[in-house]
């Protein structure tokens, strides 16, 4: 392959997640993405499918049970000559770190908002943490067929709240039950739909002209005299539409829709298409910025996941290529042992469904069987040099011990314990009293409890059990700090010294009161939110 036609691969790739606050509709514009996509023939199958034992983006018991999204799924397809890698996010706040490990493999982002309900709290958060990394972020202001709020009070808080500029790139005609369709203000174009069934099928289309005569017999004539005024007042504002600050992360271009409907849904994916950004340069530790174009193969591991699958019993280690091409069975150096590795098996997903990979492009993101568990976080890559930034783990806020009951199924319990633990489904902390028979959790939320407990059961046969633990708050000490600087020190009430994973020293406390109580009596120490390999991240995104 030559250079030009590798630079062709990549600017063709778009890879993006959606992002939203539960029930804003990511689901369904997902599956209307795929409609529209040519990935799939007709919508309604991907919650449909879910009481089926394969779905298409939700496939976990726990997630049919709870009729919530808890692992990230992957979509690949082809359409308008891009290739589309769609990573699905969990939506529930106790699965934060699991988006944000996505986050950290996209290029774009597209942002769903219930317009009837404005910016929510989990929109703002993964808003923040998209903005720290300066990357496009498309919004669809998504359910216009129910009462919504006024479009240009939706603007309005897309600057004020989010302090993003917001430049409307369509323009929704009526409100709720007089939804009709939009306008698209840069081709100035109306697009006006027919409802179907639930939007399985494409909503019928009729494009025309502000003008067009049977427009104007939609709305009343005041409301209709209303929609020009605002269109003509929008165009008097001035404002351009510059796709340099879109792709740098400073302007939303802003879509109406209804992901339910279909109304809109093409638009957003058309633009999102030409707009959206191809894989951007990283930068390695070392400071050097990482061109997608250059030769030398380059990627990082976003997610680790066993199991997935009950058709294929094995781990999956997703890995996002970020520059030089991929080849089944490349070798490359163990980033932890430095012994050369095969990267077997690589795979292409849509949600449950794989297919082999031969080759693979920067944006590209490819599953791979391995036998050995790479670290969320891994940089795999055949320049050694080269090193991408460690994912940040989130400091837990609910901790728990978890043990096996009885002692026949000890084996598969320490088994699947290590494997979720190698996931990054939950973190563990290692204590005096803690061994082989039962382990210190730390969650960032409840219900990653409950993910390990059913992990445990089904995927493991093992029977285990979880007591709450006294602790609410971890902090880490510097590296290099030794145990037996503290071993003797008086820590505070109920205040425990333990290890993670990874060996750094920690304290765990009950409670706030306690962590100020030892600061207060060892000033010299310092405490820190991450361990210390890891970066800390602004509590606004946490
Ligand atoms: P999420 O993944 O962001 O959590 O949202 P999801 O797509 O699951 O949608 C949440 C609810 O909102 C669903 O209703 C869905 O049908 C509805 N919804 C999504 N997009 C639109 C839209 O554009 N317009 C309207 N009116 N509703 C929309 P539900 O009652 O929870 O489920 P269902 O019985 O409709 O399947």
């Amino acid at each position: 392959m030559t250079p030009s036609e590798r630079d062709h691969e990549i600017g063709r790739r778009r890879t993006f997640a959606i992002i939203s606050h539960p029930d804003a509709g990511k689901t369904t514009l997902t599956e209307k993405l795929l409609l529209y996509g040519g990935a799939i023939q007709l919508a309604g199958s991907v919650r449909a499918r879910r009481d089926q034992p394969s779905t298409a983006s939700d496939w976990m018991e726990l997630e049919k049970e709870r009729g919530i999204s808890v692992s990230s799924t992957l979509l690949q397809f082809e359409y308008g000559g891009c290739v589309i890698n769609l990573l699905d996010t969990p939506g529930h706040k106790d699965f934060s770190e699991d988006t944000y490990r996505v986050l950290t493999a996209v290029d774009s982002v597209i942002m769903v908002i219930d317009a009837a309900k404005g910016i929510e709290e989990r929109t703002r958060k993964l808003f923040e943490i998209c903005r720290l990394r300066g990357i496009p972020i498309f919004t669809l202001m998504n359910k216009m067929d129910r009462p919504s709020q006024d479009p240009l009070t939706l603007l309005d808080e897309l600057e004020k709240v989010l302090g993003i500029g917001a430049f409307p790139v369509t323009w929704p005609v009526g409100n709720g039950e007089t939804f009709r369709g939009v306008y698209d203000r840069l081709e100035r174009r109306l697009h006006l739909y027919e409802r179907s069934a639930r939007g399985r099928h494409r909503a019928p289309e009729r494009v025309s002209g502000i003008h067009d005569e049977a427009f104007k017999t939609l709305l009343s004539p005041k409301d209709h005299a209303d929609w020009v005024e605002e269109i003509e007042m929008l165009a008097g504002a001035g404002e351009s539409f510059e796709p340099a600050d879109i792709q740098t992360g400073l302007l939303t271009p802003v879509f109406f829709g209804s992901g339910i409907t279909n109304f809109g849904v093409q638009l957003l994916l058309d633009y999102f298409i030409r707009h959206g950004a191809p894989p951007q340069p990283r930068i390695s530790t070392d400071g050097r910025s990482i061109d997608p174009a250059s030769p030398v193969f380059s990627g990082f591991v976003f997610k680790v996941q066993a199991n997935m699958n009950p058709r294929h019993r094995d781990r999956l280690t997703f890995v996002r290529i970020c520059s030089g091409t991929f080849e089944k069975d490349m070798v490359v150096p163990d980033p932890d042992t430095g012994k050369p590795v095969r990267l077997s098996y690589p795979q292409k997903l849509f949600g449950q469904d794989r297919e082999s990979v031969e080759i693979a492009y920067p944006g590209d993101i490819v599953g791979l069987v391995t036998h050995k568990a790479f670290r969320i976080g891994a940089t795999l890559t055949t320049d050694p040099e080269i090193r991408y930034d460690e994912i940040p783990r989130f400091s837990p806020e609910a901790f728990a011990t978890i043990r096996n009951i009885g002692t026949e199924k000890q084996k598969q319990f320490r088994e699947g314990l290590d494997q979720l633990l190698d996931e990054g489904v939950i973190q563990a902390f290692k204590t005096p009293e803690s061994g082989l028979t039962s382990s210190l959790l730390g969650a960032v939320g409840q219900l990653q409890f409950d993910v390990v407990l059913h992990r445990l059961r089904n995927e493991y046969g093992a029977d285990p059990r979880i007591d709450p633990a006294p602790y609410t708050l971890v902090r880490w000490f510097d590296a290099g700090v030794r145990r037996d600087q503290y071993e003797e020190a008086y820590l505070g009430i109920g205040v425990k010294l333990a290890e993670d994973l990874q060996g750094y020293l920690v304290l765990l406390f009950p409670t706030a009161w306690a962590l100020d109580y030892f600061l207060e009596k060892n000033p010299g120490t310092r405490l820190h939110t991450v361990s210390p390999q890891a970066k800390a991240l602004p509590a606004s995104v946490i």
